[in-house]
Order: C-alpha cells, then structure tokens, then sequence
C-alpha cells in the first residue's frame, strides 16, 4: 500500500489555507463529524498523523449500539453494514459454569446491538469522505492548533515535506485520548475526573468461527474473559490481565488454556480455536475532562473522555458528541451568528456529551468494587494535577456537571 498515491488524499497543492471546521484526528468521531458537516453544505479539512492503512486496520471497537447504526444508516453510509453486520438481539453472562441468556430487544422494544469492526466503519467513512472530494489528508506531520481564543483559530501541520496552515471558523479535535488537542487547553481551563483500574485486557483476534451467535462475558476466579466476533469467521476473545502484562510469555496454548479456563461452561460450550491473527493489551480508565470547549476548540470522542472496553461504549459516545456538535455548529451558521464577536453555540452542545460520558463512568467505576479478583494486588486510582478520584468528583463538580446535563 506505500506508495500508492490515492492513500495520500488530498494532493498537497490543493489543502485550502481557509476552512469553515478544522477537524483534528480521522478515527470515527472526526470523520463522521466531516460527513455530518458536509450533508450540511459546511466545509471541513481531516488532518489524520497516521497513515489510511494504519487507520483502517487498527483493531479496536466491534459491538454498534443501535443509535449508531441508525445514524449511519441515516446519513447513506450504512450500506455494508446492513449487508455485512451481525445484529445481536442479546448477550450471555456466565458464571459458576452456566451461560445466562440477557434478551435486550426484548426488554428495549427491540433495539439491539450490531457487530461490525470499528475498521470498517473507518472503512465506510473514509470512501464516503473521498466521495465528497472534501480535504482529508493522512500522514501529517508536526500537527498543532493555535489561537484558539481568537475567532481565526489555525491548524498547522506538514505534508510531503511542506508546511501548511489552515486558518479556521472552528477546531474540532477529534483525535483521540493521546493527542494534541486537549494538552493545547490550558490546565486551568480543565477539571479531570479520572479513575485508572488495576488491570487491563488482554485481547486477541482468531481465525475461528465463532462458537456462539452473541457475545458471552464470563465472571470466573482466574479473572474475567470476554468471547465476541468480527465476522462469520473471525473470533475477537478478551482475558482479563495486568495493565501493564508483558504479552511475550503469553504463547498461543497458553492464551487458549486461559480462555477455555474462563470461558467453557458445564453445557459444553466453548470457543472454537484457530490461528490468532492479532494480540493486544489494552489498560482500562476512565476519564472526563469537562468543558469539552475551549474559545473555538471543540473536543469530541475519546479527546474528551474516555471509558474501559467493558462498555463497549467509547465509539458509540464518539458519534453522539459528533451528532450533537455538528448540530450546533450547523446552527451557528444557520442563526448567522458569524458576524458576532466570538461563535455563540449554543450550551448544550459541550456539557450534554460530558454529562452522558460521565454517568457512563459513573456506571463502570462501580464495577471493580465487585470485581473480586484483580490478576494482580490493585493499587489506588492515580491523582494527577487537577485529576482526582472518581468517587470524590462525583459528589462535587460531577454531581453538579449531571445535574446541568439533565437540564439541558
Ligand atoms: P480514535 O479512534 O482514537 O481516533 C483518533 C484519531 O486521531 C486517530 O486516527 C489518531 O491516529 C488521530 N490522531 C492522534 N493524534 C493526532 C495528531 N496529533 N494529529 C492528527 N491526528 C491525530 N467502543 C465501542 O463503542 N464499542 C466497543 O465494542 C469497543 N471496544 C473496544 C475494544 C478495545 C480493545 C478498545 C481499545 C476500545 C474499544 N472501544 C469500543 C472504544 C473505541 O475504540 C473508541 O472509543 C473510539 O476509537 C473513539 O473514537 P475517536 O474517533 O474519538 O478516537
Ligand atoms: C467487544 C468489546 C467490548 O468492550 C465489549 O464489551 C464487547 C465486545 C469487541 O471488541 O468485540
């Protein structure tokens, strides 16, 4: 794939110095927020420091809420994914070698989850962007905003060896928990709520059909373990482990001894087993920064917070802050408030998102007092600068951060 010139989109000759939104990152946040601006008639650039390889095979979310496939459906790009998605009426929960079956259509009124590799939804974003003919550039360099307190924000960056800036109405920072956006608000401006577990995920993904049609999350005394899918033919498994667990001592036998440890069930079901085609460790946290705004900055996705994969939540809340920002940015320039000093969005469109991710925090902060065996002894959620213990904010700016949410 290097090389191969229709991976670096646009030409560089023709990234514009002007934009309406800059948007930083091109995970599933900033490239539905381009989409979502673009059916609006509203012009945007996607600076993305990766590569479109990169982007499109890291492996990460698999399990769509219904309110996300409904939006890409909605917005003409859930075409492959009505095709290839595989709808989930439920779940199992195991334990003490049963599997339970939990029927949430039928206690939703039918909304169900679908599975579908958060690759492919980049996948289908990406073609739909290059559809568009919209500026959206890979492997940029050096990327940086500034003047965010100004009403001529600029998104700097270098491409093919090339400086460039981009002189925006907005800045959506989109990329991710390690970029750039967020560090560039001054700390002052950021309260953190934040709350680090003792343990992580190991995951893995197989070539193997999977053994059940819906996913199985097992409670077992050798730790947690995790059994969902990709595909009809791709199993995606999870073992609980250390956050910082050295994968090397972890052979491919051992990781299936462990996961037919945790997973089988008195029934005798147990995951199929095949060649692994991938293995990671993934920490769990969870992590709000509120406001999710600062001067023309705007933060969305896992910029602005964070959750453990025991949610399967992280990219589903990423396109409802898109949802919601896109919105009010559509309604500024709806309202013709460009002329005003200083962009007037409306309030709801930072601290609505910051109040559902924090009651999603909420609920998974309360999982590990009852998880009751953590691979290794735990240690106490870590204090950084203005972060501070979950349990703590939750009485204070928290409380009062779901209250306004709850308002709006
Ligand atoms: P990202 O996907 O992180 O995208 C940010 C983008 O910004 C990236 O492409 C990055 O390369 C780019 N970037 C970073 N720095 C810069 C820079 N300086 N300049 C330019 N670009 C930059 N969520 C679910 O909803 N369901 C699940 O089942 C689920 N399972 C998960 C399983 C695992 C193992 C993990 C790790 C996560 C899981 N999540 C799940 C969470 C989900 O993957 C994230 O919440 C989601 O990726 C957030 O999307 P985003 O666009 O906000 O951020
Ligand atoms: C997957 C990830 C999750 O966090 C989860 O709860 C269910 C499934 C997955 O990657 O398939």
């Amino acid at each position: 794939m290097p090389g191969d010139s229709t991976l670096r989109f646009p030409l560089a000759a023709s990234i514009p110095a002007r934009t309406q939104v800059g948007i930083v990152g091109a995970g599933p946040a900033g490239l539905m927020l381009g989409h979502l601006l673009h059916r609006q008639g509203i012009d945007s650039i996607i600076v993305e420091n990766r590569s479109r390889q990169h982007v499109v095979e890291r492996v990460r979310a698999g399990v769509l809420e219904q309110g996300t496939v409904d939006l890409m459906h909605e917005v003409g790009v859930g075409a492959r994914l009505g095709r290839e998605g595989l709808r989930h009426r439920g779940i199992y929960l195991a334990f003490d070698g049963a599997r339970h079956h939990i029927d949430m259509a039928a206690l939703t009124g039918g909304r169900a989850i679908t599975v579908y590799g958060q690759n492919e939804v980049v996948h289908d974003l990406i073609e739909a962007r290059i559809e568009t003919g919209r500026p959206l550039l890979f492997e940029a360099g050096d990327v940086g905003v500034h003047d965010l307190d100004s009403s001529r924000p600029r998104v700097t960056f270098r491409s093919a060896g090339a400086a460039h800036e981009v002189v925006c109405d907005v800045i959506a920072g989109c990329d991710g928990f390690h970029g750039i956006c967020r560090p560039t608000i001054p700390a002052s401006h950021q309260h953190i709520y934040e709350r680090v577990y003792p343990f992580g995920w190991l995951g893995i993904l197989a070539e193997a059909a999977p053994s059940s049609t819906e996913l199985v999350y097992s409670r077992h005394e050798r730790g947690f373990a995790l059994f969902s899918m990709r595909s009809p033919t791709v199993t995606r498994l999870y073992l609980q482990c250390a956050p910082d667990e050295d994968l090397g001592p972890w052979t491919d036998d051992r990781i299936w001894s462990e996961l037919r440890a945790r997973l089988s069930t008195d029934d005798g079901w147990r995951p199929n087993e095949g060649p692994i085609l991938q293995k990671s460790v993934t920490g769990m946290r969870s992590f709000v920064v509120e406001p999710m705004r600062y001067g023309r900055l705007f933060l969305a996705g896992d910029a602005a917070h964070i959750v453990p994969p025991t949610g399967a939540k992280g990219l589903n809340l990423a396109m409802a802050d898109v949802y919601r920002l896109s919105g009010a940015i559509a309604e500024h320039y709806r309202s013709g408030k460009r002329a005003a000093d200083g962009l007037v969005f409306r309030e709801g469109a930072g601290t609505n998102v910051a109040g559902a991710a924090l009651l999603v925090v909420d609920d998974v902060a309360a999982a590990p007092q009852r998880q009751r065996q953590p691979v290794r002894p735990s240690s106490p959620a870590r204090r950084t600068g203005v972060s501070c213990q979950f349990d703590r904010c939750h009485d204070e700016p928290g409380r009062e951060l779901l209250r306004r949410a709850v308002r709006l």
